[in-house]
């Protein structure tokens, strides 16, 4: 779920260890560890739950800890809770195996059964343990690490990313990978494996992603990469120019605020090259006009936030290709017997491109033969490289486990998708295309006003904050919208709140409204603004409080019903939402802020979701 990051050359490991881990810490994680192999060839290992902060001051950060190769790694525990026993690295009972695991071992309590009736101890709770215990024990009777790495990957179900040191390998580490993240880093005289380029970018941008089913012999001078099989595999390097800044915090006291800020840019470098000249262009979508006009089904499939994304494409694709499209969680889709074939097309949405749910119901989608188009943020994720097609999203690293850059590029990428499909299919006018084009053009700098001045919102918050549970309402894409703001507030502020559409209050939830109850009431949908109020002179009179967001033009309107007015810049109506959620992110951020919580890092939560 969380980091690996592993290390052999001529440095001192553990520092370098540390470091990469830290750059990990934005994927969320409860313990931390490192192996490294000393000189008298033993396997070093420290680990303890909690921060890293904490396994700095065990190891005087990382000086205490001599040794050029190691493994490290940050866990989010899925078997046993988090504890120092439950960490990684897990060592064999023979201390002569060490491994960092991310994933789930399924068949593990099998595994487990079979080495105790082989009189292994076990010292942990984890699935990850039974990995190097059976190393260890096949590694007994034949003597070659490697055919016993091979072994074991033979026997295990599930999925992971692994590190795997031998003390009987002094000058290299193992790498295996099946449905988790791992790349393999080639440095000047050191060589590198991490689960993503943040952790190793410092010293290296020279990567390889592994594959499912690889195996990789790491060591100072180069590494050695093997298929499932056994066979030498050439492995494509690719240059990462990220630059290391962008991986920062810029100057913000969170990278959250850091990244709602660059949301503007974000979205252009999102719509500008797909915008040229006035006319969209999809080069990179691997689907012919013809291909377009012969799928009877769309079919939008994500977790999240990316699933809001989902929901407001799901109204804006209906609207203008007047076809049905249906938008499903991805843990629902996978288990759903899915009614897709090989005219549906199944587009899945995530920033990670890692998300176990999503992948799996994409391989789901895949097998059922439906074409499949990946909306993504990482590039070379695992997502991104088994959809038939991706397209990018260019919101650069999201550090903040709470999307926001990545949600809006999401957000405008699909909508000119869908106007792209509706020109192929002539299902929009070219007036009203020209209207969206010219209105895409201004989105960001319509943003950059938004976010130009946040002290309302921040006021707002200063008055809410206290708040323990907060409604938001709305109708149409102001209940998409209103999903993501309860989203983004009950993950960072951990405040109860819910999302209703407008209309659907009076069927049950309006008997939580009492007085003083605040309810976030979104009208920035014009052709329901007048539904709308309704609905906020309905909960006005059970006592809520309001704070209400819409358009300017409907600004003066509404501040003669309710008491806090928020208006963002008029645009199309199709993107009224990628305008209306950065008040939202931003009255959600300031909650958090008062409330003291670890914002980047809330409780619980995890940037890549890889297990189920
Ligand atoms: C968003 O703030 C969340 N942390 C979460 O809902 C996220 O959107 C979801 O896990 C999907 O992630 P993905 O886009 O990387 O697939
Ligand atoms: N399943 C393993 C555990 O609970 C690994 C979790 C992770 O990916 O960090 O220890």
């Amino acid at each position: 779920m969380c980091g690996i990051v592993g290390y052999v050359g001529k440095e001192q490991a553990a520092p370098i260890l540390l470091e990469g881990l830290e750059k990990l810490e934005y994927r969320g994680y409860d313990s931390a560890g490192i192996a490294v192999l000393s000189e008298e060839k033993e396997l070093q290992v420290k680990k303890s739950k909690g921060r890293l902060k904490v396994l700095s001051a065990l190891t005087d950060g990382g000086r205490a800890v001599e040794g050029t190769l190691g493994v490290g790694h940050t866990r989010w525990a899925t078997h046993g809770e988090p504890s120092d026993v439950n960490s990684h690295p897990h060592l064999s009972s023979g201390r002569r195996i060490a491994v960092v695991h991310n994933g789930i071992i399924e068949n593990y309590v099998e595994i487990k059964e079979f080495l105790l009736a082989q009189g292994v101890c076990f010292q942990s709770e984890t699935d990850t343990e039974v990995v190097a215990q059976l190393l260890e024990y096949y590694y007994d009777r034949s003597g070659d690490v490697m055919d016993s790495v091979y072994r074991v990957l033979h026997r295990i179900e599930g999925a992971y990313a692994l590190g795997i040191m031998c003390r009987d390998l002094p000058d290299a580490f193992i790498a295996a990978r099946k449905d988790a993240p791992l790349l393999l880093g080639y440095g000047q005289g050191c060589c590198f494996i991490a689960s993503d380029v943040t952790a190793i970018i410092k010293h290296t941008r020279d990567v390889a992603y592994m594959e499912d089913g690889e195996v990789a012999l790491v060591r100072a001078d180069g590494i050695q990469v093997f298929d499932a099989l056994a066979q030498p595999v050439e492995k494509e390097h690719h240059h990462v120019d990220w630059d290391v800044s962008a991986a920062e915090k810029g100057g913000y006291a969170h990278f959250m605020f850091k990244e709602i800020m660059e949301q503007p840019e974000a979205v252009r470098k999102t719509i500008s090259p797909r915008l040229k000249g006035g006319r969209l262009c999809f080069d990179e979508l691997k689907l012919t006009p013809e291909e377009i006009r012969a799928l009877n089904r769309i079919c939008i499939v994500a977790c999240g936030s990316s699933y809001h994304v989902g929901m407001v494409g799901k109204y804006n694709l209906e609207r203008l290709l007047r076809r049905p499209v249906d938008v499903m969680l991805a843990s629902e889709f996978r288990y759903a017997d899915p009614l897709v074939d090989e005219s549906s097309l199944v587009i899945v949405i995530s920033q990670s491109g890692e998300t176990l749910d999503t992948m799996a119901a994409l391989r789901q989608a895949k097998a059922l033969g439906a074409r499949t188009l990946a909306i993504v943020n990482v590039v070379g994720s695992s997502i991104a490289r088994e959809a038939d097609g991706v397209l990018y999203t260019w919101a650069g690293p999201e550090i903040a486990v709470a999307t926001t850059k990545a949600y809006s590029t999401q957000l405008v990428l699909l909508d000119m998708l869908g106007l792209y499909f509706a020109q192929v299919l002539g299902s929009v006018t070219e007036e009203e295309s020209a209207r969206i084009v010219s209105e895409l053009q201004t989105l960001p700098a319509k943003m950059e006003t938004v976010l130009a001045d946040t002290e309302q919102i921040k006021y707002l918050a200063s008055q809410y904050f206290n708040h323990s549970s907060i409604f938001f309402i709305g109708r149409n894409l102001d209940y998409a919208l209103g999903l993501e703001g309860s989203l983004k507030l009950k993950e960072i502020s951990y405040i109860h709140s819910e999302a209703y559409a407008a209309g659907e209050l009076k069927h049950g939830t309006i008997s939580l409204i009492e007085d003083g109850t605040l309810v976030v009431a979104l009208c920035s949908y014009a052709p329901l603004f007048d539904k709308s109020v309704s609905n906020i002179v309905e909960v006005k009179a059970r006592g809520a409080d309001i704070v209400a967001l819409t358009g300017e033009s409907l600004g003066e309107e509404l501040s003669k019903t309710a008491e806090n007015v928020l208006t963002v810049p008029d645009t199309h109506v199709i993107l009224q939402p990628s305008l209306g959620v950065l008040p939202l992110q931003i009255f959600a951020y300031y909650v958090a802020l008062q409330r003291g919580c670890d914002i980047d890092k809330p409780r619980n939560l995890a940037k890549s979701v890889t297990v189920e």
